[in-house]
């Protein structure tokens, strides 16, 4: 099989992955997505991660519809299956996805009780099984996201060993949350907050394998912090932090490609007409505005915003102008020389 698929470091370098926003469900939806899009131009962005049986048997409009305008996007997928996997990316690729990844991380009861997720790290042979069927099946960068262990298999060598495995079949890009995974006893809550961060683990990886696109997950909520992660690895993705403080991607981004930083405002108004024109499809407005809450975080009129735009958006017959309205709170001079 090993020759018939690209050599692995042919896929996946297309893309610039210094730089992405993690897969997080209930978060980064498609509306999330082009709002993002707004502040930062050039990072990675990943979907929710959608069960496979969600894209084969469900309403693929909407698990899979999104705004060319979010590109680059990356599709993620839940699944244990080489067979349905493989069909996931071949429609992940059909519906324009720039990357279709592999979730191995999620440690929630519901879907280890399905068979995938974090648990998935206990069956390399699995998992590498699935990776070369979704590598057949797409031309596009087909990539994991994992943990650095599950349980009590927690340790380097067990973590390299299995990404060795995965590497064999083709795979080239690994994205790791740098936590383990306790698959009982935990929250996927807590699961994200106890077990103690292991960057070192990452870094050595790369060390190691510098033939593979290393991508660090987990705890970065400072500029600093996640740029210094460039250089020991390939790229550093920002989950919680991102969605609470986008502006922070801004913030990231400009450092990295040395551009000016966008306009909030200019964000913003953009955002409003998309809003508009997705409310006469019937998406209901505080779908849309809950994801630019934190758009001001930790500059005046904050509080103000958050609250005007969390209170209006269930308002009977509130529209984009909502956010335009909200806007005019907190730019207004007097704010700003607050
Ligand atoms: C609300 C929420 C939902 C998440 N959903 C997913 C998911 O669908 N797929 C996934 O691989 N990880 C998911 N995660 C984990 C994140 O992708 C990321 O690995 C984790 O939050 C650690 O990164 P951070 O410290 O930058 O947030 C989720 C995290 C949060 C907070």
């Amino acid at each position: 099989m090993g020759a018939r698929l690209a050599p692995m470091t042919d896929r996946g370098n297309n893309l610039d992955r210094r730089l992405s926003v993690a897969p997080m469900m209930d978060r980064t939806d498609r509306h999330c997505r082009y709002f993002l899009r707004q502040l930062a131009p050039r990072t990675l962005l990943y979907t929710e991660m959608i069960p496979a049986g969600a894209i084969l048997h469900g309403d693929r409009e909407r698990f899979l519809g999104f705004d060319p305008a979010e590109r680059p996007v990356a599709l993620q997928v839940g699944g244990s299956d080489p067979e349905e996997l493989a069909r996931c990316a071949a429609l992940g690729e059909a519906w324009g996805y720039d990357e279709i990844n592999l979730n191995l991380g999620c440690p929630s009861e519901r879907v280890s009780r399905g068979g995938f997720g974090a648990r998935l790290m206990l069956e390399p042979a699995l998992v590498a099984e699935c990776m070369a069927s979704m590598l057949e099946a797409t031309a596009l960068p087909v990539t994991i996201k994992t943990r650095i262990g599950v349980d009590d298999r927690d340790d380097y060598d067990h973590f390299a060993g299995f990404v060795h495995r995965i590497a064999e079949v083709g795979i080239g890009v690994f994205v790791v949350h740098a936590r383990k995974a306790l698959l009982s006893g935990l929250s996927p809550k807590e699961n994200r907050e106890i077990p103690p961060l292991h960057y070192e683990f990452v870094h050595r990886l790369k060390r190691e394998r510098p033939d593979l696109t290393v991508v660090v997950n987990g705890g970065f909520t400072a500029a600093d912090a996640a740029l210094e992660q460039i250089g020991p690895v390939d790229g550093v993705m920002l989950g919680r932090a991102a969605y609470d403080n986008p502006f922070l991607l801004a913030e990231i981004e400009t450092t990295l490609h040395g551009a000016a930083l966008p306009d909030r405002a200019a964000a913003i108004e953009v955002y409003a007409d998309y809003v508009d024109a997705r409310l006469v499809e019937g998406v209901p407005l505080w779908r849309m505005t809950r994801h630019v809450l934190g758009l001001y975080r930790d500059m005046p009129g904050a509080r103000a915003w958050r609250r005007t735009i969390a209170e209006g958006a269930r308002r009977p017959g509130a529209s984009g102008t909502l956010l335009r309205q909200a806007l005019r709170l907190v730019e207004s001079p007097e704010r700003i020389a607050a």
